[in-house]
């Protein structure tokens, strides 16, 4: 069943839980995804990037992804985001195909600029009962940065979050709090006294991109703090690959799904794993009961 991402953002900040929002390129990871979700009994976000509508087919891979959440998985409360949209045509373009939430990623813009586009989005989205997430500070792509991160450079400024969510209208907010996309040799410390002084100025709910490695208790303490969703992509990609690469040679060439199934069933075990990790398990009920 889908829903409304806004909606089951409230209902995780609200039961002490966070939601996993985990990036889909095609049937396998969405099925991974949501087989994971069922088994479970979790609520579930399935997000698309600009980049893999190009690859898949952005009409198409958003069809197979409600059609799978709507006839198959009608117990499982389902959100279908855009993520990363970085214009307002690529929003625009998304909600037009019929996503019922889109981010759009201004963060590399001034300030000024972020919100004004921010807004134009949240406008037109609304209008269309579309739910939108904006991002705030910077959260860097470690595959992009080189030498040594300078952290101070990319994290929200509590008061800033606040305007930018006043102006806005926006439904969530992605924060930086010292989380970076991709797997880091090294992370500092998140900066949890900044994220509690967003979490004092900022009604929203929080959002923290970057999470495939946050793993040995920051995930839990970051979400008893206030963020209610965590965006997972690179640790799916690792689990597809990885389980791929082990298989290629073993498969019957004659049948593609012999080495596609195990790839999938690696993402299902991953994505299990950051569901218990997230406690979002067994909440889909109290959700489908209100
Ligand atoms: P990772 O690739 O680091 O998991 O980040 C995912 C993400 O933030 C998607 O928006
Ligand atoms: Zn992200």
């Amino acid at each position: 069943m889908i829903l409304n991402t806004k909606i089951l953002l409230e209902r995780a900040r609200e039961g002490g839980y966070a939601v996993g929002a985990f990036n889909t390129v095609n049937l396998e990871t969405t099925r991974a995804i949501l087989d994971a979700a069922e088994e479970l009994s979790s609520p579930v976000i399935i997000q698309i990037t600009e980049k893999t509508m190009d690859y898949a087919g952005g009409r198409a891979l958003f069809q197979l992804v409600s059609n799978l959440a709507e006839f198959y998985h009608r117990d499982i409360p389902v959100g279908i985001h855009l993520d990363h949209g970085k214009s307002f045509e690529i929003v625009e373009h998304a909600i037009d195909i019929g996503f019922p939430s889109v981010m759009y990623d201004g963060s590399r813009h001034t300030f000024a600029d972020n919100v004004r586009t921010t807004r134009k989005v949240a406008e037109y989205a609304h209008e269309r009962g579309v739910s939108v997430q904006g991002e705030l500070g910077n959260v860097p792509y470690l595959a992009e940065v080189h030498g040594v991160v300078d952290w101070d450079d990319y994290m929200t400024d509590p008061d800033e979050a606040a305007r930018y969510v006043e102006e806005t209208g926006i439904d969530t907010l992605a924060v930086a709090i010292g989380n970076a996309h991709g797997f880091a040799a090294e992370r500092p410390e998140p900066d949890y006294d900044r994220l509690k002084r967003i979490v004092e100025k900022v009604s929203v709910p929080l959002v923290l991109h970057g999470a495939s490695d946050w793993e040995d208790g920051r995930a839990e303490k970051v979400s008893g703090i206030g963020i209610a969703c965590f965006n997972v992509d690179t640790a799916i990609k690792l689990a597809f690959v990885g389980e791929l690469t082990k298989v290629i040679g073993e498969g019957d060439k004659t049948d593609i799904r012999s080495v596609l199934e195990p790839a999938m069933h690696a993402v299902r075990e991953a994505v299990k794993g950051k569901i218990r990790l997230y406690r979002s398990d067994g909440k889909a009920e109290v959700i489908n009961n209100g």
